[in-house]
Order: structure tokens, then C-alpha cells, then sequence
């Protein structure tokens, strides 16, 4: 074993055509027992050609692997078997696969093919498994997901309604101390359509007042997640949570959030909270779903939708999540920057800053330009500007800026270090009715001099704001405006991802 390991690792970086002219040759001449000990030139190419080769190579090697399949030795079918899902489908290698499992060398390599077909099996592998499950002893609603990932995916429809919303209720989840902000928003932009239900730490609970679509939820911009809620369940043990978590997802409550909104296969994957189980705990999970109801697929890879499964007291709680990615909120990003804000934050900034008519907005540490976008999504700002140190930055938040395309806003992006802000001609002494930003916070990249730099923001926002002007920002320090002119609105502590900052609004008298 560790012999074949020191040669995989020896040929796994080669390029596809020296593996294929020398190893995969040698490999060819070898005989027994020269050939069992040249197996990992088998692993080698399942990665090397996977990972890096042409879709000439890959076929090539694919027909290559095939033919191993029916190697007298039990070993290099074995490698084989291992290899050949990395390269992609293959319908020849699943009658192989099928034929090694009607009369299999040993125990080893029936689980190997086992492996494979769950990998690689389509409808002949269903079939197979439903007629003679302790011989196929797949899992049914693994290979049913793959292969509805193949032929129908599933996509998420915006735009779709849910006709008979009665009962439902949605999680909005939002970082810590962003849910009154959250919840104002609905109850402004959504309340003919929602009612906020309750506020608790870092979620809103909402309830349908009449059909909605995806689209109507998207419209707010303050939480990061929504979950619809499949309910509750109570158990003494993970083994005892496994049906009722399945019965909850197998519900009609789910079947029908997942017909209205998805057009094509209903595929989920579960992400289990790693204190209530781990991954054989999911695959229960799923195959007991599938179970209850085979067009409900658990699909790890690229599935529509997400089961969560949270720790609730007693037991555990369930949502169904869209996964939209990317998020359509963020249509209009173009790039970002390493120390980005988390959107929903940005978007809960700008609510707090509030929208005036003639809003002339400044973020001296724009980054990719993300708050002062939110702010100009609002309406009624005319021109927001922005500054950041770095170019790169600059040029982010300028293409953004210009992808939101948000009419009648002016926008002005400049390099340079915030403190030279009387060079920008657009701003100027008291030229400016918001100061919004997210400062750096010292954590990825070292400040020299954190207080002196929030000191010097609290320095500029005096003197660029006009009166009744006002600066938003999470203020990283328990520090107190070292202006006179600036006045504490209000102060509230916020979850900025792992670490709490102050999310500070003052005015200027
Ligand atoms: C937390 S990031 C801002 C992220 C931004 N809100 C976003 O979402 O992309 C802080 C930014 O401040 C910039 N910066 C640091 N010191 C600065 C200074 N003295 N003047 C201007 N920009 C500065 C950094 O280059 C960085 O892009």
C-alpha cells in the first residue's frame, strides 16, 4: 500500500501525455506480478486525465480504464473501478460494473463497484437495485438523483407564485442585530404581501397575506437567508430524529413550495447541523425521504434547493432554502474586494441611513462600492462618491457602480487616502448629506493607528457633512465622536461575522 501510494504520488503530476507514452505503456507490457505493483499508474490517470486532460485524453483514457474492468486480476479491476468516476459518465462501464456484481471475486471488490455505480449508474443500476437490492445494494435515491441531475436539474423560478400560501411561514435570517432593520423593512416594501410575525435574535418570522413569488421575498435586502418552515421535531437521539425529519421534508407542505417554485426535478441537499449528526446520519435522512416519496431527491451536488436541519431545543428544526447563487440581489456586482461588507449589512446601513431627495452620499473607504450602491437603490440620493486607497478598489466599485445603473445617480470614484478628501471637487466643505462606510476593522490587514484613523473619519464627517447631515458606519472602538458638531442617534451592537461592532448613525448639528 505505501509502496503504491509513493508511486501514485510520483506520477500524479505528470502531464497526461508522458503518463499515457510512458507509464500507462508500461503498464501495458507488464505481466504478473510486475503488474499488480504498477496499479497506482490506474489512480494516477483517473486524476491526472480527470483533472487536466483533453476531451481527446479523456476518452482515451476512459476506454482505457473500460478495459481493465475485465482484468484477470482482482486488484487492477479493482484501481479501475476507483478511477473511472473521476472521469465523468460512462454507460459501457456501468453494464461492466453490473456484470462484476452478478458474481463479484469477494467482498471487496462488490463494494468497490457498489461505490462506482452510485457514482456513475443510471436507469440499468435503478432497475438492478429495485429488483435485487441486497445483490445492488445501491442506494436508490442516490442514483435516482444523479440521474435526475443528468436529464431535468431543477431550477428555481423568481417569479412563480404560490397560489395557496396559507400556513406557510418564512424565515428571514439576518446577522445579529440587523432584525429591527430587517423587520422595518418588510413591514415598508412588503406589507401587502407579508406580515412580520415575530422578531427574535437574527431572524424574522413572516407570514403570507395573499400568493407571493420567490421574486416578492427577494425584494427585501437586509437578511442573508430565507428558509420556509417545515417544522419542528422532537427526539432523545439523532437515530429517533431520523424518520420524523424525513416525514417533515416528504410533506405536502414541501411538495407544494417545491412544485410552485421549481421548474424540473425536486433535488435538495441536507446541510445537518454537525452537532445533531454527521454524513451517514444525512444518508439516512434522505434514503428514508426518498422512501416516503421517490421524486423528493437528496443530491449533494448542485441541487436548487437546501434542507436545513437546525438544533432546536428538544430536537431539531427544519427549513426548506432556496439556493440562489449568486445572490439575485447582486446582479450588478462585477467584482470585489478581499475585506468586502456582507451585502445584507451594507443594504441594512443604507436603510438606517434613510433616503433624502438630493442625498449627496461619501464612503471614504469604498472598497467595491457596495454601500454606497445600496444607498443610490434606496431613491433619492443624486450623487454618491467614493474613496479607497487601493486602485484595484477604485475600479471595482466604479464598474459596479456603473452596472447598477441606478437612474439619475451621479457617481464619483477616486484613489487616494480618505484624509485628502478637499482634493475631490465634488466634495468639499459641507458638500456632502451622508457619510456612509464600513471601515477597515484591522483584522485581515494590521492598522498602525485604528483610533487615530476612526478619529480622523469622525474629523472628516464634521467637516464634509452639512448640517442635519449624518454618518453611518460600525464603529470598531467604544470611542465617542471626538466632535462637538456630531451628534449619537443611535448605537446598536451588530454581528460583523464572528466579531461585534457598534452600529453607530450621529448627526451633524
Ligand atoms: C472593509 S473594506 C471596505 C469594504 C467595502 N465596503 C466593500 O464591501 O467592498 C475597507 C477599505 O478601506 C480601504 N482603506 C484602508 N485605509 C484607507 C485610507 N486611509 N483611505 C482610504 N481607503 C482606505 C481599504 O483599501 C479597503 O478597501
Amino acid at each position: 500500500m505505501k509502496a503504491d501510494n509513493d508511486l501514485y504520488r510520483t506520477l500524479r503530476d505528470k502531464a497526461c501525455a508522458t503518463l499515457w507514452k510512458e507509464d500507462v505503456a508500461a503498464f501495458d507490457r507488464s505481466v504478473e506480478p510486475e503488474r499488480s505493483r504498477l496499479v497506482a499508474v490506474i489512480r494516477a490517470v483517473g486524476v491526472a486525465f480527470a483533472d487536466r486532460g483533453t476531451p481527446a485524453e479523456k476518452a482515451q483514457a476512459v476506454t482505457w480504464l473500460n478495459s481493465l474492468l475485465k482484468d484477470p486480476s482482482e486488484k487492477v479491476r479493482r484501481y479501475a473501478m476507483a478511477a473511472l468516476p473521476k472521469l465523468g459518465d460512462d454507460i459501457q462501464a456501468e453494464a461492466k460494473l453490473l456484470d462484476i456484481l452478478a458474481a463479484p471475486a469477494g467482498e471487496r471488490e462488490r463494494q468497490k463497484a457498489v461505490e462506482a455505480l452510485e457514482k456513475i449508474g443510471g436507469e440499468a443500476t435503478l432497475e438492478a437495485a429495485l429488483k435485487d437490492p441486497s445483490a445492488v445494494s445501491v442506494a436508490p435515491d442516490r442514483v435516482a438523483a444523479r440521474i435526475a441531475r443528468l436529464t431535468e436539474p431543477g431550477e428555481i423560478r423568481m417569479d412563480r407564485i404560490l397560489s395557496r400560501p396559507s400556513g406557510v411561514r418564512i424565515h428571514l435570517h439576518c446577522r445579529k442585530g440587523l432584525e429591527r432593520i430587517l423587520a422595518d423593512e418588510a413591514r415598508v416594501l412588503s406589507k401587502e404581501i407579508f406580515e412580520v410575525k415575530s422578531v427574535v435574535s437574527g431572524l424574522v418570522v413572516l407570514e403570507p397575506l395573499k400568493p407571493f413569488s420567490i421574486g416578492d421575498i427577494y425584494k427585501l435586502r437586509c437578511f442573508a437567508q430565507v428558509g420556509f418552515v417545515l417544522g419542528d421535531v422532537r427526539a432523545q437521539s439523532p437515530e429517533e430524529a431520523i424518520n420524523p425529519i424525513a416525514l417533515r421534508i416528504a410533506s405536502n407542505r414541501t411538495r407544494d413550495l417545491l412544485a410552485a417554485f421549481t421548474d424540473g426535478a425536486f433535488r435538495y441537499r441536507i446541510e445537518m447541523d454537525p452537532a445533531l449528526g454527521d454524513a451517514e446520519l444525512v444518508r439516512k435522512v434522505g434514503a428514508e425521504v426518498h422512501r416516503f416519496d421517490p421524486k423528493i431527491l437528496n443530491d449533494p451536488r448542485e441541487s436548487p434547493w437546501s434542507v436545513d436541519i437546525f438544533s432546536a431545543p428538544g430536537g431539531a428544526s427544519v427549513e426548506l432554502r432556496p439556493r440562489l447563487s449568486p445572490d439575485p440581489r447582486l446582479g450588478y456586482r462585477t467584482g470585489e474586494v478581499a475585506a468586502g461588507s456582507h451585502p445584507p449589512l451594507a443594504a441594512a446601513m443604507a436603510r438606517l441611513a434613510g433616503s433624502y431627495v438630493g442625498e449627496v452620499a461619501w464612503d471614504p473607504f469604498c472598497g467595491s462600492g457596495i454601500e454606497l450602491i445600496e444607498r443610490a437603490m434606496l431613491g433619492g440620493a443624486s450623487r454618491v462618491i467614493g474613496t479607497d486607497l487601493s486602485a484595484e478598489a477604485v475600479e471595482i466599485a466604479r464598474k459596479n457602480f456603473e452596472a447598477a445603473d441606478v437612474p439619475g445617480v451621479r457617481g464619483t470614484f477616486v484613489c487616494g487616502d480618505f484624509r485628502e478628501y478637499t482634493k475631490i471637487p465634488e466634495l468639499g466643505i459641507g458638500g456632502a448629506s451622508l457619510v456612509i462606510t464600513n471601515p477597515p476593522m484591522g483584522r485581515r490587514i494590521p492598522i498602525a493607528d485604528m483610533r487615530g484613523l476612526i478619529v480622523n473619519l469622525f474629523n472628516a464627517a464634521a467637516k464634509v457633512l452639512r448640517p442635519g447631515g449624518r454618518l453611518v458606519f460600525p464603529n470598531p472602538l467604544k470611542l465617542e465622536a471626538p466632535e462637538r458638531a456630531l451628534r449619537l442617534i443611535s448605537r446598536n451592537a451588530v454581528d460583523l461575522g464572528g466579531f461585534e461592532c457598534q452600529l453607530e448613525m450621529w448627526v451633524k448639528d
